[in-house]
């Protein structure tokens, strides 16, 4: 047995193989299935791309067809899972009750032999359509409101839109809503979809499997940047202010949020795209005094950073996005975890496909042979 030296984080340590995706850090370049993200996000529909990831190549119209109606068909919630959020403090963050109401799910569907190709397609279909309805049912229930229930007529983007709005979106913006979900979909091995594939490894439902991955993607190192950028443009507060603030952070080696990658050492392709469509929504909505304290601190951070790396994120831009959108802060990284599911999910399959229990092990730095101290002699 090869015996391999310890990299914290697991940096640079293959722990799959996989062909659901690819990342050239260092080109800047994400491809799904082998199709370049910018060719997605132009062209395809997340629907679409969901189905690529998981089931690993483009439909055909009868195909997208099928699978748009399955999801239109489970898209609604038993309603002990609306009566469960009952229940749940408003002043609770919205990814610890998605993360509950994804571990509920199992509750009301039998943990039937997952490797039942009709199990598994069936639990694709659920989590996919329900994820959007649990994250919209929850914010108008900790404002005091009944959840609306989804529409079947409007597509993913907007009938998550409409459930969170109480109002039909414009289509213009469920369109850019759209290629959001596209673009924060999948991405190789991060945290949590590794968690996903621990979880899935010991064979345990597919609710679990996913409810595990909220857990890890609600981190501010992770899927939770997204909501702090937001934070710190606002704390920052001016144009004039972003200099002294990166100086700041640069001589207390604070972390910038939005910014740096384990992998990307370019700017995030996704970045890119989020900020041309940041833009498209400033150009018909109006301008967000935010977005020039955006664009100042890339630059400054970029002077100071570029050396080690450091550029901008998917997260550094979907904040300005999700504003525009009328999404809640809090919420922006439950829109990630609506988009996620789909790569977690497709992850879950593929580690199914051929599965091994993850068992690393360690390199032991504690002490032997020590006695037990009676408590009167401690
Ligand atoms: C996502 O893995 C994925 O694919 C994730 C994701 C996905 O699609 O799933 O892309 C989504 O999680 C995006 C990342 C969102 N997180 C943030 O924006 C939080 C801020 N970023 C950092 O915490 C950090 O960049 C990480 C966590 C993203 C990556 O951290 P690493 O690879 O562990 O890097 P590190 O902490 O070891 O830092 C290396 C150096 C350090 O400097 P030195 O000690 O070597 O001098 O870079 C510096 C760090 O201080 N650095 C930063 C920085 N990120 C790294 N310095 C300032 N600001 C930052 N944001």
């Amino acid at each position: 047995m090869a015996v391999y030296e310890y990299h914290a984080g697991l940096e640079g340590v293959p722990a799959t193989q996989s062909s659901i995706s690819f990342v050239d850090g260092q080109k800047g370049l994400l491809e799904y299935r082998g199709i370049a993200i910018e060719h997605l996000a132009s062209k395809s529909t997340f629907l679409e791309t969901a189905y690529l990831l998981i089931w690993g190549e483009l439909p055909n119209r009868q195909e997208l067809q099928d699978f748009q109606q399955e999801i239109q068909g489970h898209r609604r919630l038993k309603y002990r899972v609306r009566d469960m959020m009952k229940c749940f403090p408003e002043s609770g963050h919205p990814m610890d009750a998605l993360q509950a109401c994804a571990a509920a799910l199992g509750l009301f569907y039998s943990r039937r032999e997952i490797s039942d190709p009709a199990y598994v397609h069936e639990a694709v279909v659920r989590l996919l359509a329900k994820v959007p309805t649990m994250v919209a049912a929850f914010q108008l229930m900790r404002n005091g409101n009944d959840p609306v229930q989804p529409r079947d007529d409007l597509s993913y983007a907007a009938n998550f839109l409409y459930m969170l709005n109480e109002r039909e979106p414009d289509p213009f913006l469920a369109n850019i809503f759209d290629v959001c979900l596209t673009l924060h979909a999948e991405h190789t091995i991060n945290a949590s979809t590794f968690s996903a594939m621990v979880t899935a490894s010991t064979l345990t439902d597919p609710y679990a499997v996913i409810a595990s991955a909220v857990g890890t993607l609600a981190g501010p190192l992770h899927g939770g940047a997204a909501e702090e950028v937001v934070g710190m443009l606002e704390t920052i507060g001016t144009v004039e202010n972003v200099r002294p603030f990166v100086e700041n952070c640069v001589a207390n080696k604070k972390k910038i949020m939005g910014f740096g990658h384990r992998v990307y050492k370019v700017k995030d392709p996704r970045a890119t795209i989020l900020q041309n469509l940041a833009e498209q929504l400033f150009d018909r909505l109006g301008q967000d005094r935010y977005y020039d304290i955006a664009v100042e601190l890339e630059k400054v951070v970029s002077e100071k950073m570029s050396y080690k790396g450091i550029y901008p994120n998917v997260d550094f831009y979907s904040g300005l996005v999700y504003r525009k959108l009328g999404i809640p802060t809090d919420l922006y990284t439950p829109v990630f975890a609506i988009s996620r599911t789909a790569g977690w999910l497709a992850h879950w399959k593929e580690q199914l496909g051929e599965n091994r229990i993850f068992r690393p092990t360690q390199i032991y730095t504690g002490l032997h042979g020590i006695d037990y101290v009676p408590m009167d002699d401690r």
